[in-house]
């Protein structure tokens, strides 16, 4: 079954990018130093009140089934040394027992809104999301002293940053979180628009990268290859 699947690939120095499916791809590729991901979150994207029409964003999320959640098996502990893994405050009692059971240690860190969404809908209002790091064994956090806080404070992404994403991460974010990964090759099986991939090109990293949306995984292409173009010598 799996032989039959053959993706797309694209191949850069420094990156190679799939267009299909996570769920078949990920433990095809082997070993990789860190998954850096930021899945679909499993929240409820309904309502909003009068600050709906505002939320243009959630509409796309709900139609791109980015608040559907993922399965915590994409995160195998026998294939990465370590995970970042962004998720929504209502998948903690889920992620935290899981990441705890497969890796040595965890931390829960912080990305801090400049501008959070005017709206709470019957819950607090999103000033921060949270992602987690897991490691096991010689890929704890690395870092300056300052480096190693775990709260990073960004705006979200606006206007041509979003890239026609609802759900685009900020390079600030990233490129700190690339900071405390340990490990050369860094992989993202839901890249979105390649925000990991970015920060791990200039970083130096290496980069695998999978995305089903194929909009969205033409978008990755390119910011990788200009990420190329900018921070790699030929
Ligand atoms: C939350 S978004 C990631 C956005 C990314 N952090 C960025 O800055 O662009 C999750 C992405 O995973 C993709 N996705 C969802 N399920 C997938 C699957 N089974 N295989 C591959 N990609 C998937 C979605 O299309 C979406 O672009």
């Amino acid at each position: 079954m799996l032989d039959t699947v053959t993706p797309t690939v694209v191949t850069m120095a420094r990156a190679t990018l799939y267009l299909g499916d996570a769920y078949l791809l990920l433990a095809r590729l082997g070993w990789v130093d860190a998954i850096v991901t930021d899945p679909p979150y499993e929240f409820r994207a309904e309502g909003g009140g009068h600050y709906r029409a505002e939320r243009q964003g959630m509409d796309q999320i709900l139609d791109e089934g980015l608040a559907d959640g993922f399965d915590l098996s994409i995160i195998n502990p026998l294939l990465c040394g370590g995970v970042v893994v962004f998720c929504h405050n209502d998948q903690l009692p889920q992620v935290l027992p899981y990441l705890d059971g497969s890796f040595e240690r965890q931390a829960l860190c912080i990305w801090r809104k400049k501008n959070p969404q005017p709206v709470a809908n019957k819950h607090y209002r999103p000033v921060m999301e949270i992602y987690i790091h897991a490691w096991n064994r010689g890929y704890h956090p690395r870092g300056t002293l300052l480096e190693l806080d775990r709260e990073i404070v960004a705006m979200s992404p606006r206007g041509d940053a979003k890239f026609g994403h609802p759900t685009v991460k900020p390079d600030a974010v990233m490129d700190k979180i690339i900071t405390n990964v340990a490990g050369e090759i860094i992989c993202d099986p839901f890249m979105g628009t390649g925000s990991t991939g970015v920060a791990a090109v200039k970083a130096g990293r290496r980069f695998i990268g999978i995305e089903h949306n194929p909009k969205h995984f033409a978008t990755a292409v390119e910011r990788l290859r200009r990420a190329h173009e900018d921070h790699v010598p030929p």
